[in-house]
């Protein structure tokens, strides 16, 4: 059994979702507690520790290129866990997911070109499109109260635009936590095929599948799809390996490999990272025991939130978490303004959480539950919330 208890202290340490929450709120009082930005509030699996000291003892930390040894890491663990059989010479490397994103919309589109989003959905991908000087396209998801889904009508009208090249797609779905079934994913596919949209298939989740579905890789649901997209995937979430900055981008088709290894190049970012190549091989090779424990701790944390909210909250909506360790909650039945809920949030429930309004189109009203950290933590969180909200 591996320590899902112990939780790390961050506070002093430098930690983003620390530096992030005290930059937007100065005068935070410091029994706040933040579920915010997607990092584990868990000690890092011993392999990878041990692994990375016993690395460091026998290494020099000079420019390093890919070892074999993370390449095949790499394309085991895509095997083994997707069933996703890939090349090594698909294989880039970024120094982040995010980084990858706006390098592939510079390679694949030109300035002014539409590129496609499912809102609500992670903040970066918005920026990313804007600051890179494209058309945001923006197609809502749909929700029936219950679950979301892929309005096809919408998207199919954005992709037959013929302004529109890209869609970046979120697979699974940050924040509303959907894992898209292989059906749905053909469709998008093929949408996208047929109207000439090339595809980003950001999988940084997708390793964090609950129990009860299942995850496609979208390169799988047609024998040639791998030819028009790229698939980001990554260590960073699934093993609380974010600061590492090792990310992999799989493209089959040699010339948008080649157009985004130039964009990259571009920012003279063409040396990896040595000890994020090692912290994945060791992850990938002998850590799979620790994720899933991982995966049964924050399963837990869904459920629990799950019936608490339905118990003391029954109002507020709570969307399936299938996948991600994001719960994401409809919190519109308390009729507050989305600034005023945030004020709440922050300012009475001592709580700091990623805004839903902060996700585009259809988030207001929401928020961003982060489950990746020890029970009692998520416990401290709803108590307080009923101690505010019911007093
Ligand atoms: C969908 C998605 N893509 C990318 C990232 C961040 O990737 P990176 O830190 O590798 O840039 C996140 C982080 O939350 C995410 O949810």
């Amino acid at each position: 059994m591996y320590d899902f208890v112990t939780c790390p202290d961050r506070r002093n340490a430098s930690a983003y979702k620390y530096i992030n929450m005290i930059k937007k709120n100065p005068d935070v009082p410091e029994e706040i507690i933040p579920l915010s930005v997607a990092d584990m509030e868990f000690k890092n699996a011993p392999e990878i520790v041990d692994g990375l000291k016993d690395y460091i003892g026998k290494t020099v930390l000079g420019y390093t290129a890919p070892t074999d040894g993370f390449l095949n890491a790499v394309v085991d663990w895509q095997k083994r866990r997707h069933n996703y059989a890939i090349e090594k010479e698909w294989i880039s490397l970024s120094d982040g997911v995010v980084p990858a994103l706006c390098d592939l919309i510079r390679a694949t589109t030109k300035e002014g070109e539409g590129v496609i989003i499912l809102t609500p959905v992670y903040y970066p991908f918005k920026k990313s499109i804007e600051m890179n000087g494209r058309k945001v396209m923006d197609v809502g998801l749909v929700t029936d109260g219950k679950r979301y889904s892929i309005d096809f009508n919408a998207l199919e009208k954005a992709a037959s635009d013929k302004n529109t090249k890209l869609i970046l797609f979120c697979n699974p779905h940050n924040p509303v936590g959907r894992v898209w079934t292989k059906e749905e994913l053909l469709k998008v596919y093929e949408i996208c095929v047929a109207n000439d949209v090339f595809i980003v298939d950001d999988e940084i989740h997708n390793d964090l599948i609950m129990p009860g579905y299942e995850h496609t890789v979208m390169a799988k649901v047609a024998p040639d799809a791998g030819k028009h997209m790229a698939v980001c995937v990554a260590p960073s979430k699934t093993f609380n390996l974010a600061a590492m900055q090792t990310s992999m981008v799989i493209i089959e088709d040699p010339e948008v490999r080649k157009a985004f290894d130039k964009e990259r190049y571009k920012g003279y970012r063409d040396a990896p990272n040595p000890l994020g190549m090692e912290a994945c091989r060791l992850a990938y090779t002998h850590c799979e025991k620790w994720l899933d424990e991982c995966i049964e701790v924050i399963h837990g944390n869904a459920v629990f939130l799950e019936e608490f909210m339905k118990k003391h909250f029954p109002e507020v909506v709570v969307y399936p978490m299938e996948g991600t360790y994001l719960m994401w909650c409809d919190f519109n039945a308390w009729g507050m303004a989305h600034k005023e809920l945030e004020k709440f949030m922050t300012g009475e429930a001592l709580l700091f959480l990623d805004e839903g309004y902060w996700f585009g189109t259809g988030g207001a009203g929401f928020e961003r539950f982060n489950l990746a950290c020890p029970r009692y933590i998520i416990e401290e969180a709803l108590n307080r919330l009923l101690k505010v909200r019911h007093c």
